[in-house]
């Protein structure tokens, strides 16, 4: 891959946006090898995934302008819904997402953020979507993600008037959980992925499943998507031996996503 940087550590792996020449912006290459790289992943060795950007400057400076520029209206349409489907492909993933956002988060980059189940930011880290800015909308789903996470009121001051958000902001408004020195960012987002990754990874599957099914239907059918998966949860070796070591106060042998 030429784009795609992927390490696999103990539990959870590393993707990096590896096109630091451009900022990390993302062109269909991009896509295709991050949506290959997504295609790849082993769920028996990887329990949280990491997505961070190449470089101390940017996480992801959007999708790429050059390569849109000419565009027809046929054309944008399908690469908006290629973005999409990689988006779409990262978030329901049936593991947690964590973005390292170490710099700009501008368009296709705040989207990518957007598609991940938890943002942990740098410092330096900026948000915002420029579309309207440049004759477009945002195409990879930041107009529905965005007033999901901040709200609409704020969503939609960041998507007419391109009003961009620093770090400091970006927590205040509940876009990211945390804020680091640029240093710290990645140290911070392994120490979380490893927490996470001990967990029950069945477990961890149904409750990413739950909140995210459960967000986009009413709060009865919300109810009754978690009862299910809390059932299901009772057939695994892992929820025997969690309870079992508690039962009997020691600690539990390590998970084993069955
Ligand atoms: N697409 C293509 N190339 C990009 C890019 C992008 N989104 N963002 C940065 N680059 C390139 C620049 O063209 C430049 O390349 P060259 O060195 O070959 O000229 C290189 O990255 C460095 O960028 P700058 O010289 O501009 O760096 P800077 O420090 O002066 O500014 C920046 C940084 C403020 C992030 C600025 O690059 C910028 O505004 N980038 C565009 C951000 C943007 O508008 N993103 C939204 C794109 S639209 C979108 O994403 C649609 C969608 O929803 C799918």
């Amino acid at each position: 891959m030429d784009f795609i940087l992927y390490e696999q550590k103990n539990g959870y792996a590393i993707v990096t946006i590896n096109r630091e020449k451009a900022l990390n912006a993302l062109n269909s290459q991009v896509l295709e090898e991050l949506d290959a790289t997504l295609d790849a992943l082993d769920f028996s060795a990887v329990r949280c995934l990491i997505v961070t950007g190449a470089g101390q400057k940017s996480f992801v400076a959007g999708a790429d302008i050059g390569e849109m520029s000419t565009l027809t209206k046929a054309e944008g349409e399908a690469f908006g819904k290629k973005g999409n489907a990689v988006f779409r492909k990262l978030e329901s993933l049936p593991i947690p997402v964590i973005a390292a956002v170490n710099g700009f988060a501008l368009g296709g980059g705040c989207e990518l953020s957007l598609s991940c189940d938890i943002r942990l930011a740098s410092e330096n880290a900026r948000f915002g979507q420029p579309e309207t800015g440049l004759g477009i909308t945002p195409g990879f789903g930041g107009t529905q993600r965005l007033a999901r996470a901040i709200g609409v009121g704020k969503a939609k001051e960041m998507l007419y008037a391109c009003t961009q958000v620093k770090a400091e902001e970006a927590k205040a408004i509940g876009l990211v959980n945390a804020v680091y020195p640029i240093d710290e960012l990645l140290p911070a987002a392994e120490k979380l992925a490893a927490k996470i990754a001990a967990n029950a990874p069945i477990a961890v599957r149904n409750t990413k499943k739950a909140v995210n099914d459960g967000l986009q239907v009413d709060i009865d059918s919300a109810i009754a998507i978690e009862a299910k998966l809390f059932g299901d949860c009772f057939e695994s070796a892992d929820q025997k031996e969690g309870m079992a070591a508690f039962l009997e106060r020691r600690e539990h042998a390590p998970f084993e996503n069955k």
